[in-house]
């Protein structure tokens, strides 16, 4: 059957009514890949859930689906997020797609070249302030307010809603829920989304059991392990550089409520996480993603699980968002040759010694 997006797939577990709009890039869906080499490596059934496969390359289509629906239902003119980038990607397109006005507001500098020219080419009006991310969303709530203009950040709950498919997909796609389900924490909304996801799978009798939550801040930007809002976070992972989440306490409840825990990488682990999934497993995703399989390296170390356990890692965005990372993490531009047979052979061996 054709697949129809999420609003038509789970219109009986979101708040779509007769006058929603079927607003859809065909968002979600997306696959769930064994990690075959770092599972034995690891003593785990790991798992990624690959979200860099959705139409703007990130889990914020899940969620943006949703909340711009609403808006169009809520006869809204505009909408306007705050974005490390991903976020105002998403809302650019489906903005674009209902017809809607977008504005988004980034921190100057600090976001990934592919989500900049996202925001721009669907059409979004993109304004880079002198201030980092929770600047920017404190600003952002301050005109929504005050304006008809429709907050689409994750604060609006439809966000949530939208988001929190992806743990009906999991669940159905391994046909159980997972006993860890691992994820990187910037905002803290989408641990906040699967939380509630699986535990409305749990009482629908879908599965019958829930996974340990298990949450990982950049060590830069680690408010919620340290209990505290950071002023300055920094952090190669430019997607999570947040230092104070909207929805900290929902991702604290989803830890403790599941057993599980909030915890932080720190950036090499992370480079060193996103190089080993791309060279291992052929999986490209972005920095931030890489938090999730990082977290579970650390883990591993700590002498958390018995082994064998079901891991799913999700890695929220595509790797060709921010393709300097990739370059300078490697630090190998190609070798430049002559056009010719004996050259490129020259080359092969060189490289093959290295
Ligand atoms: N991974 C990626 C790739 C992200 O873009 C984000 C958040 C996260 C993880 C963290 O998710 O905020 O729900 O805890 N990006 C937001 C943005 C802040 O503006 O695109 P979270």
């Amino acid at each position: 059957m054709r697949y129809l997006g999420l609003l038509e797939t789970y219109k009986d577990m979101l708040p779509v009514t007769d006058k929603t709009p079927m607003l859809t890039l065909h968002e979600g869906n997306t696959p769930l890949i064994r990690a075959e080499n770092l599972s034995n490596e690891l003593d785990l059934d790991i798992y990624f859930k690959y979200e860099g496969l959705n139409p703007t390359g990130s889990f914020k289509d899940r969620g943006m689906v949703m909340a711009v629906a609403k808006a169009m239902e809520e006869g809204s003119r505009t909408i306007m997020c705050a974005s490390t980038g991903n976020t105002s990607a998403a809302a650019a397109a489906y903005a674009a797609r209902g017809g809607l006005n977008c504005i988004v507001l980034i921190p100057n500098n600090n976001i990934a070249l592919g989500k900049l020219a996202q925001a721009i080419i669907y059409g979004a009006k993109v304004i880079a302030i002198e201030g980092n991310f929770d600047r920017a969303l404190e600003i952002v709530r301050e005109i929504t307010a005050k304006h008809p203009i429709t907050l689409v950040n994750s604060v609006n709950p439809y966000r949530i809603e939208g988001q929190k498919t992806a743990a009906f997909e999991v669940s159905d796609q391994l046909g159980k829920a997972p006993d860890y389900l691992a994820i990187p924490v910037g905002n803290a909304g989408n641990i906040s989304a699967y939380w509630k996801g699986f535990k409305e799978y749990y009482e629908q009798g879908k599965i019958s059991s829930l996974p340990k939550m298990v949450g990982f801040e950049a060590e830069g930007a680690m408010a919620i392990v340290k209990g505290e809002p950071i002023a300055e976070p920094e952090t190669i992972a430019t997607a999570i550089r947040i230092g104070n989440p909207a929805s900290w306490k929902t991702a604290v409840a989803a830890a403790e409520e599941s057993g599980g825990q909030i915890n932080y990488v720190t950036d090499e682990e992370i480079l060193h996480a996103y190089k080993t999934i791309a060279g291992r497993e052929g999986i490209f995703a972005e920095p931030a993603s890489a938090a999730s399989i990082a977290g579970v390296m650390k883990l591993k170390r700590e002498g958390v699980f018995r082994g064998g356990e079901t891991v799913v890692c999700v890695l929220t965005g595509h790797g060709l968002k921010d393709p300097n990372i990739a370059i300078k993490s490697v630090n190998a531009e190609p070798v430049v040759v002559e056009d010719s047979e004996a050259a490129v052979m020259e080359a092969i061996r060189k490289l093959e010694g290295e």
